[in-house]
Protein backbone atom coordinates (compact mmCIF):
# COMPACT_ATOMS: atom_id res chain seq x y z
CA UNK A 1 0.00 0.00 0.00
CA UNK A 2 1.15 3.39 -0.97
CA UNK A 3 0.05 6.38 0.99
CA UNK A 4 0.76 10.06 -0.17
CA UNK A 5 -0.95 12.65 1.64
CA UNK A 6 -0.36 16.61 1.08
CA UNK A 7 2.99 15.90 -0.72
CA UNK A 8 4.72 19.20 -1.91
CA UNK A 9 8.23 19.75 -3.33
CA UNK A 10 9.97 23.27 -3.79
CA UNK A 11 13.34 23.48 -5.91
CA UNK A 12 14.25 26.66 -4.42
CA UNK A 13 11.73 29.35 -5.08
CA UNK A 14 10.52 26.72 -7.78
CA UNK A 15 7.20 25.02 -6.72
CA UNK A 16 7.44 21.25 -8.68
CA UNK A 17 4.43 19.41 -7.20
CA UNK A 18 1.73 20.59 -4.46
CA UNK A 19 -0.70 18.74 -2.11
CA UNK A 20 -0.81 15.65 -3.80
CA UNK A 21 -2.84 13.32 -2.18
CA UNK A 22 -3.29 9.75 -3.40
CA UNK A 23 -3.44 5.95 -2.53
CA UNK A 24 -2.11 3.13 -4.01
CA UNK A 25 -3.35 -0.78 -3.28
CA UNK A 26 -1.23 -3.88 -3.44
CA UNK A 27 -1.39 -5.56 -6.61
CA UNK A 28 -2.07 -2.20 -8.67
CA UNK A 29 -0.70 -1.41 -11.57
CA UNK A 30 -1.02 2.29 -11.91
CA UNK A 31 -0.10 4.94 -14.87
CA UNK A 32 1.14 8.08 -14.15
CA UNK A 33 0.33 10.49 -16.74
CA UNK A 34 1.34 14.77 -16.72
CA UNK A 35 2.48 16.75 -19.86
CA UNK A 36 6.38 17.62 -19.77
CA UNK A 37 7.33 19.36 -16.17
CA UNK A 38 3.69 17.94 -14.37
CA UNK A 39 5.93 16.85 -11.05
CA UNK A 40 5.75 13.21 -12.42
CA UNK A 41 9.78 12.03 -11.77
CA UNK A 42 10.39 14.06 -8.69
CA UNK A 43 6.99 12.42 -7.12
CA UNK A 44 8.87 9.21 -8.31
CA UNK A 45 12.08 9.98 -6.29
CA UNK A 46 10.28 10.93 -3.40
CA UNK A 47 8.62 8.13 -3.38
CA UNK A 48 12.11 6.26 -4.13
CA UNK A 49 13.78 8.18 -1.14
CA UNK A 50 15.70 10.19 -3.64
CA UNK A 51 14.51 13.09 -2.61
CA UNK A 52 12.98 14.15 0.40
CA UNK A 53 9.75 15.88 -0.02
CA UNK A 54 9.29 19.74 1.73
CA UNK A 55 6.11 19.11 3.52
CA UNK A 56 3.72 16.14 3.25
CA UNK A 57 4.21 12.76 3.77
CA UNK A 58 4.88 9.34 1.49
CA UNK A 59 4.49 5.61 3.40
CA UNK A 60 5.48 2.82 1.30
CA UNK A 61 3.89 -0.44 3.53
CA UNK A 62 3.46 1.41 6.41
CA UNK A 63 6.93 2.95 6.58
CA UNK A 64 7.82 6.96 5.94
CA UNK A 65 10.03 7.57 2.51
CA UNK A 66 11.90 9.96 5.09
CA UNK A 67 12.36 8.36 7.96
CA UNK A 68 12.75 4.68 7.03
CA UNK A 69 14.23 4.69 4.01
CA UNK A 70 16.34 1.67 4.19
CA UNK A 71 13.40 -0.63 4.93
CA UNK A 72 11.82 0.64 1.38
CA UNK A 73 14.65 0.36 -0.35
CA UNK A 74 14.28 -3.20 0.35
CA UNK A 75 10.50 -3.66 -1.29
CA UNK A 76 10.96 -0.94 -4.41
CA UNK A 77 12.92 -1.29 -7.15
CA UNK A 78 13.19 2.17 -9.24
CA UNK A 79 14.03 3.07 -12.67
CA UNK A 80 14.50 6.34 -12.89
CA UNK A 81 14.49 9.24 -16.06
CA UNK A 82 18.28 8.27 -16.27
CA UNK A 83 19.55 5.05 -15.38
CA UNK A 84 21.64 4.71 -12.44
CA UNK A 85 24.48 2.87 -14.68
CA UNK A 86 28.12 2.75 -14.12
CA UNK A 87 29.54 3.02 -17.30
CA UNK A 88 32.45 1.23 -17.28
CA UNK A 89 31.14 -1.50 -15.71
CA UNK A 90 30.21 -4.65 -17.68
CA UNK A 91 26.50 -5.57 -17.57
CA UNK A 92 27.25 -8.32 -15.63
CA UNK A 93 29.43 -7.26 -13.18
CA UNK A 94 26.91 -4.24 -12.39
CA UNK A 95 23.71 -6.59 -12.08
CA UNK A 96 25.94 -8.85 -9.46
CA UNK A 97 27.12 -5.44 -7.78
CA UNK A 98 23.43 -3.94 -7.95
CA UNK A 99 22.32 -7.42 -6.69
CA UNK A 100 24.78 -6.88 -3.68
CA UNK A 101 24.03 -3.20 -2.82
CA UNK A 102 20.33 -4.60 -2.74
CA UNK A 103 21.22 -7.18 0.23
CA UNK A 104 20.91 -10.25 -2.05
CA UNK A 105 23.14 -12.57 -0.47
CA UNK A 106 26.17 -13.67 -2.46
CA UNK A 107 24.40 -17.19 -2.78
CA UNK A 108 21.32 -15.98 -4.62
CA UNK A 109 23.05 -13.54 -6.36
CA UNK A 110 23.95 -15.88 -9.22
CA UNK A 111 20.60 -17.22 -9.95
CA UNK A 112 18.63 -13.18 -9.44
CA UNK A 113 21.30 -11.88 -11.87
CA UNK A 114 20.62 -14.67 -14.15
CA UNK A 115 16.94 -14.04 -13.92
CA UNK A 116 16.77 -10.35 -14.74
CA UNK A 117 19.32 -10.83 -17.83
CA UNK A 118 16.65 -13.51 -19.34
CA UNK A 119 13.59 -11.09 -18.34
CA UNK A 120 14.88 -8.47 -19.91
CA UNK A 121 17.14 -10.17 -22.63
CA UNK A 122 20.04 -9.49 -22.24
CA UNK A 123 22.22 -12.63 -22.80
CA UNK A 124 23.69 -11.39 -25.67
CA UNK A 125 25.44 -8.28 -24.18
CA UNK A 126 25.86 -9.37 -20.44
CA UNK A 127 29.86 -9.27 -21.18
CA UNK A 128 29.68 -6.08 -23.17
CA UNK A 129 30.99 -2.37 -21.07
CA UNK A 130 27.60 -0.21 -20.62
CA UNK A 131 28.76 2.71 -21.95
CA UNK A 132 28.96 1.18 -25.52
CA UNK A 133 25.80 -0.40 -25.57
CA UNK A 134 22.67 1.60 -27.34
CA UNK A 135 20.49 3.49 -25.53
CA UNK A 136 17.43 1.05 -25.96
CA UNK A 137 20.15 -1.86 -24.19
CA UNK A 138 21.12 0.73 -21.39
CA UNK A 139 17.55 0.98 -20.53
CA UNK A 140 16.99 -2.25 -20.17
CA UNK A 141 19.91 -2.96 -18.39
CA UNK A 142 18.24 0.04 -15.97
CA UNK A 143 15.02 -1.96 -15.91
CA UNK A 144 17.11 -5.20 -14.96
CA UNK A 145 18.57 -3.43 -11.71
CA UNK A 146 15.04 -2.48 -10.67
CA UNK A 147 14.34 -5.51 -10.68
CA UNK A 148 17.39 -7.68 -9.18
CA UNK A 149 16.21 -7.68 -5.32
CA UNK A 150 13.04 -9.11 -6.49
CA UNK A 151 10.89 -6.39 -4.85
CA UNK A 152 7.13 -6.53 -4.52
CA UNK A 153 7.02 -2.75 -5.91
CA UNK A 154 8.16 -1.83 -8.96
CA UNK A 155 8.47 2.23 -9.98
CA UNK A 156 9.02 2.80 -12.91
CA UNK A 157 9.98 6.14 -14.87
CA UNK A 158 9.09 6.31 -18.85
CA UNK A 159 10.29 2.50 -19.28
CA UNK A 160 9.90 1.93 -22.70
CA UNK A 161 11.46 5.32 -23.77
CA UNK A 162 14.00 4.78 -26.28
CA UNK A 163 13.71 1.01 -26.73
CA UNK A 164 13.13 -0.07 -30.36
CA UNK A 165 8.66 -1.05 -31.03
CA UNK A 166 9.86 -4.83 -30.69
CA UNK A 167 11.47 -4.32 -27.39
CA UNK A 168 8.69 -2.29 -26.25
CA UNK A 169 6.07 -5.07 -26.76
CA UNK A 170 8.16 -7.14 -24.78
CA UNK A 171 8.86 -5.01 -22.00
CA UNK A 172 5.17 -4.08 -21.83
CA UNK A 173 4.74 -7.83 -22.22
CA UNK A 174 7.10 -8.45 -18.95
CA UNK A 175 5.30 -5.52 -16.76
CA UNK A 176 2.35 -7.27 -17.30
CA UNK A 177 3.37 -10.77 -16.30
CA UNK A 178 4.79 -8.50 -13.01
CA UNK A 179 1.84 -6.96 -12.83
CA UNK A 180 0.57 -10.56 -11.31
CA UNK A 181 2.46 -10.30 -8.24
CA UNK A 182 3.79 -6.84 -7.90
CA UNK A 183 2.14 -2.95 -7.35
CA UNK A 184 3.37 -1.11 -10.22
CA UNK A 185 3.78 2.98 -10.98
CA UNK A 186 4.57 3.92 -14.49
CA UNK A 187 4.79 6.84 -16.14
CA UNK A 188 4.84 6.94 -19.94
CA UNK A 189 3.78 9.62 -22.25
CA UNK A 190 2.97 7.09 -24.48
CA UNK A 191 -1.01 6.94 -23.72
CA UNK A 192 -1.88 3.58 -25.27
CA UNK A 193 0.83 2.31 -23.00
CA UNK A 194 -0.92 3.47 -20.02
CA UNK A 195 -4.35 2.00 -21.75
CA UNK A 196 -2.91 -1.20 -22.02
CA UNK A 197 -1.09 -1.77 -18.82
CA UNK A 198 -2.58 0.38 -16.05
CA UNK A 199 -6.14 -0.54 -14.11
CA UNK A 200 -5.97 3.35 -12.89
CA UNK A 201 -4.43 6.32 -13.48
CA UNK A 202 -3.18 9.48 -12.14
CA UNK A 203 -2.87 11.97 -14.12
CA UNK A 204 -0.84 15.53 -12.79
CA UNK A 205 -1.10 19.00 -14.24
CA UNK A 206 1.50 21.92 -12.82
CA UNK A 207 2.55 19.55 -9.63
CA UNK A 208 -1.22 19.00 -9.03
CA UNK A 209 -3.79 16.25 -8.71
CA UNK A 210 -5.84 16.71 -11.95
CA UNK A 211 -7.31 13.35 -11.63
CA UNK A 212 -7.35 9.58 -10.32
CA UNK A 213 -9.90 7.13 -11.16
CA UNK A 214 -10.04 4.09 -13.29
CA UNK A 215 -9.84 4.67 -17.20
CA UNK A 216 -13.33 3.95 -17.30
CA UNK A 217 -14.32 6.33 -14.79
CA UNK A 218 -12.39 9.19 -16.16
CA UNK A 219 -14.24 8.99 -19.29
CA UNK A 220 -17.42 8.30 -18.09
CA UNK A 221 -16.95 11.60 -15.58
CA UNK A 222 -16.07 13.86 -18.63
CA UNK A 223 -18.26 12.68 -21.13
CA UNK A 224 -21.05 15.10 -21.79
CA UNK A 225 -22.15 13.60 -25.33
CA UNK A 226 -21.51 10.72 -27.02
CA UNK A 227 -20.54 9.79 -30.59
CA UNK A 228 -21.82 7.54 -33.07
CA UNK A 229 -19.57 7.05 -36.96
CA UNK A 230 -22.24 6.03 -39.24
CA UNK A 231 -20.90 5.23 -42.83
CA UNK A 232 -22.82 4.79 -45.90
CA UNK A 233 -22.19 3.88 -49.66
CA UNK A 234 -24.01 7.57 -51.13
CA UNK A 235 -22.76 10.24 -48.62
CA UNK A 236 -23.04 13.88 -49.62
CA UNK A 237 -24.88 17.16 -48.38
CA UNK A 238 -28.20 16.03 -47.99
CA UNK A 239 -26.98 12.92 -45.45
CA UNK A 240 -25.24 15.86 -43.39
CA UNK A 241 -28.16 17.98 -43.29
CA UNK A 242 -31.00 14.84 -42.62
CA UNK A 243 -28.50 13.85 -39.32
CA UNK A 244 -28.53 17.50 -38.34
CA UNK A 245 -32.01 17.95 -38.48
CA UNK A 246 -32.51 14.56 -35.71
CA UNK A 247 -33.53 16.38 -32.72
CA UNK A 248 -31.16 14.95 -30.25
CA UNK A 249 -28.43 15.28 -32.43
CA UNK A 250 -26.21 18.01 -31.34
CA UNK A 251 -23.48 17.82 -34.18
CA UNK A 252 -22.55 15.87 -37.33
CA UNK A 253 -18.55 16.32 -38.02
CA UNK A 254 -17.37 14.88 -41.35
CA UNK A 255 -14.66 11.54 -41.06
CA UNK A 256 -13.84 9.73 -43.97
CA UNK A 257 -15.15 9.13 -47.28
CA UNK A 258 -18.81 8.90 -46.92
CA UNK A 259 -18.45 8.54 -43.14
CA UNK A 260 -20.09 11.02 -40.34
CA UNK A 261 -19.72 11.67 -36.60
CA UNK A 262 -22.40 12.13 -35.07
CA UNK A 263 -22.34 13.89 -31.87
CA UNK A 264 -25.75 13.40 -29.89
CA UNK A 265 -26.70 13.60 -26.16
CA UNK A 266 -26.43 11.31 -23.91
CA UNK A 267 -28.15 7.55 -23.40
CA UNK A 268 -30.54 8.60 -26.89
CA UNK A 269 -29.74 5.04 -28.48
CA UNK A 270 -29.58 7.00 -31.65
CA UNK A 271 -28.75 3.86 -33.80
CA UNK A 272 -32.16 2.49 -33.95
CA UNK A 273 -32.64 6.47 -35.41
CA UNK A 274 -29.69 5.93 -38.02
CA UNK A 275 -30.72 3.10 -39.02
CA UNK A 276 -34.06 4.15 -40.56
CA UNK A 277 -32.97 7.16 -41.65
CA UNK A 278 -30.45 5.29 -44.29
CA UNK A 279 -33.04 2.64 -45.26
CA UNK A 280 -35.85 4.76 -45.80
CA UNK A 281 -33.32 7.55 -47.69
CA UNK A 282 -31.25 4.13 -49.40
CA UNK A 283 -27.69 6.04 -48.54
CA UNK A 284 -27.09 2.27 -48.83
CA UNK A 285 -25.91 1.94 -44.86
CA UNK A 286 -22.66 0.46 -44.48
CA UNK A 287 -21.89 0.76 -40.84
CA UNK A 288 -23.41 2.49 -37.44
CA UNK A 289 -20.71 2.08 -34.47
CA UNK A 290 -20.17 4.19 -31.39
CA UNK A 291 -17.00 6.27 -30.73
CA UNK A 292 -15.24 5.62 -27.00
CA UNK A 293 -13.31 8.34 -25.33
CA UNK A 294 -9.22 7.52 -25.80
CA UNK A 295 -6.97 8.19 -22.83
CA UNK A 296 -5.60 11.15 -24.82
CA UNK A 297 -8.95 12.84 -25.63
CA UNK A 298 -8.85 12.87 -21.66
CA UNK A 299 -5.63 13.89 -20.90
CA UNK A 300 -6.04 16.57 -23.21
CA UNK A 301 -9.35 17.81 -21.73
CA UNK A 302 -7.60 17.49 -18.68
CA UNK A 303 -4.32 19.47 -18.89
CA UNK A 304 -5.33 21.76 -21.55
CA UNK A 305 -7.62 24.87 -20.98
CA UNK A 306 -9.05 24.59 -24.54
CA UNK A 307 -12.89 25.46 -23.61
CA UNK A 308 -13.58 24.05 -27.41
CA UNK A 309 -11.54 20.81 -26.95
CA UNK A 310 -14.79 18.81 -27.79
CA UNK A 311 -14.74 14.67 -26.13
N1 LIG B 1 16.69 19.37 -9.60
C1 LIG B 1 15.82 20.31 -9.94
N2 LIG B 1 16.06 21.62 -9.69
C2 LIG B 1 15.16 22.57 -10.02
N3 LIG B 1 13.99 22.36 -10.61
C3 LIG B 1 13.70 21.09 -10.91
C4 LIG B 1 14.59 19.99 -10.62
N4 LIG B 1 14.01 18.84 -11.03
C5 LIG B 1 12.83 19.18 -11.57
N5 LIG B 1 12.63 20.52 -11.50
C6 LIG B 1 11.42 21.24 -11.94
O1 LIG B 1 10.30 20.66 -11.30
C7 LIG B 1 9.20 20.57 -12.19
C8 LIG B 1 8.73 19.13 -12.30
O2 LIG B 1 9.74 18.37 -12.94
P1 LIG B 1 9.66 16.80 -13.14
O3 LIG B 1 10.97 16.36 -13.68
O4 LIG B 1 9.18 16.17 -11.88
O5 LIG B 1 8.51 16.70 -14.25
P2 LIG B 1 8.04 15.44 -15.12
O6 LIG B 1 6.55 15.39 -14.96
O7 LIG B 1 8.80 14.24 -14.75
O8 LIG B 1 8.37 15.90 -16.61
P3 LIG B 1 8.85 15.02 -17.89
O9 LIG B 1 7.59 14.49 -18.51
O10 LIG B 1 9.49 16.03 -18.77
O11 LIG B 1 9.78 13.97 -17.42
C9 LIG B 1 9.67 21.19 -13.51
O12 LIG B 1 9.25 22.52 -13.53
C10 LIG B 1 11.18 21.09 -13.43
O13 LIG B 1 11.79 22.13 -14.15
MG1 LIG C 1 10.03 12.99 -15.79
Amino acid sequence: MIEVENLTKHYGPRRAINNLTFQIAQGEVVGFLGPNGAGKSTTMNILSCILPASSGTARIQGHDTFEHSLEIRKIIGYLPETPPLYQDMSVLDYLMFAAHVRGVTAKGSKSAVERVIEKCSLKDVDHRIIGRLSKGYQQRVGLAQAMVHDPDILILDEPTIGLDPIQIIEIRKLIQELAASHTIILSSHILPEITQLCQRVIIINEGEIAAVDSLHGLTASLRKSERLSLTVRKGGEEVGEKLKSLKQVLAVLPGEENQFMVECELNTNLQDELARLALENQWGLVEIKPISMTLEDVFLKLTIEEKDVKV
